[in-house]
């Protein structure tokens, strides 16, 4: 086959994909967004969690019942503090009973990204680094809606908000108070903390601590591979977005978040472009200053190389911490909710974690909670 035939028939190959996302957006797109058929790893007992490195007894999985009657698998982390460590004396000790929910001073809840379940690598990696902070702190990690053990079905951004929801509500209903609940994960996850602090607020009561963002910022290339040649043309690229069906627009919520923010990403990531974060802290301190700091579509951001200089010197109030050879740390110096960006030199896209400037940032951002 020639190369020109090759060219010709990935061409139409190409073209019979985008056609069938456009025509037949259910379930064809969620499919391509969520991937969470792709249940990796597979065959995962979610009791046993030892197997993914975390200590026996710390880790117990239960089933979180959603609004509309469905079930959720989700993994409640304890803090590392709780758990006996091995002595020759002694194999099994109880969990004292100050290890229980309500009683911890900080509950994070983590929701993942696309594809994967609650005990894919990075995620695990991440759990234990928040159970191990300098405070009493707590993880809950839930499954959405056909991922991983929890109920059958086809997720979608409605539905993976039901879910966020049910999993918030299920945290209150133990006890623990609404300030103390940090809501944490990727891309999909501002848009649930912006869908929580909104149904809190209505209903009078604090949504939750704070907000934390990892690496990623879904801002509009959910399925990047497909929509990858209309990148960088502003009519196509806004063509092509209004024919997604669940938009996720991250970006769009960011200033309306109330709550404590804290953004985290690595400068080596190559799949979720640093400019994304940058761009969400943007409207994150447009939202708290009331004045717009950054462009609509985010060009300019997007072309400015790398390398270059920050430069925004409109932004009242805005500091940037070089932090030596570990990253950056802006920040909007504010008394009420403060607004972070840390930017790890030498972390990639999924290992944030591995990178103890995170930990410590996080237990710094705690300690400027306006609560405290
Ligand atoms: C994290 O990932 C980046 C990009 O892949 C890589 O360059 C870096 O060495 C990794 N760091 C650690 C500590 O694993």
């Amino acid at each position: 086959m020639s190369i020109l035939s090759l060219v010709f028939f990935g061409l139409i190959f190409y073209l019979l994909i985008l056609g069938i996302l456009i025509l037949f957006p259910f379930p064809f797109q969620h499919w391509a967004m969520y991937l969470n058929f792709a249940k990796f790893p597979f065959f995962v007992d979610f009791n046993r969690a030892e197997e993914f490195g975390f200590r026996s007894g710390s880790v117990k999985s239960f089933k979180i019942k959603t609004k509309d009657n469905l079930l959720l698998g989700a993994w409640h982390i304890f803090p590392h503090r709780f758990i006996p460590k091995p002595n020759p004396q002694q194999y099994q000790q109880e969990i004292d009973e100050s290890s229980d929910l309500d009683k911890a001073d900080i509950v994070f809840l983590y929701f993942h990204g696309n594809a994967g379940n609650r005990a894919t690598f990075h995620r695990t990696d991440f759990y234990k680094m928040m159970t191990s902070l300098n405070i009493n702190s707590h993880v809950i990690a839930i499954d959405y809606r056909g991922f991983g053990d929890s109920s059958f079905a086809i997720p979608t951004e409605k539905t993976v908000r039901i879910d966020a929801i049910s999993a918030y509500d299920w945290i209150v209903d133990q006890g623990v108070n609404p300030r103390k609940i940090i809501i944490v994960g990727h891309s999909l996850a501002t848009d649930l903390a912006y869908t929580l602090d909104l149904k809190q607020t209505q209903l009078g009561t604090p949504p939750c601590g704070g907000y934390a963002s990892i690496a990623d910022a879904a801002i509009g290339y959910p399925m990047v591979p497909v929509l990858l040649p209309f990148h960088g043309f502003p009519q196509l690229e806004k063509w092509i977005k209004s024919k997604i069906v669940d938009k996720w627009s991250s970006h769009l919520k960011m200033s309306s978040i109330t709550t404590p923010i804290l953004i985290m990403h690595g400068l080596k990531d190559f799949e979720i472009k640093p400019w994304q974060a940058e761009a969400n802290f943007l409207e994150a301190i447009s939202g708290r200053t009331g004045n717009k700091v950054v462009d609509d579509g985010y060009w300019e951001i997007r072309n400015r190389p790398q390398k270059a200089k920050f430069e925004h010197k409109d932004v009242q109030g805005l500091s940037i911490t070089h932090l030596d050879h570990e990253g950056e740390l802006w920040s909007l110096n504010s008394d009420e909710n403060p607004v972070w960006l840390l930017r790890v030199t030498h972390a990639g896209h999924n290992n944030l974690s591995r990178h103890l400037v995170v930990k410590a940032t996080i237990e710094s951002w705690l300690e400027n909670f306006p609560s405290k």
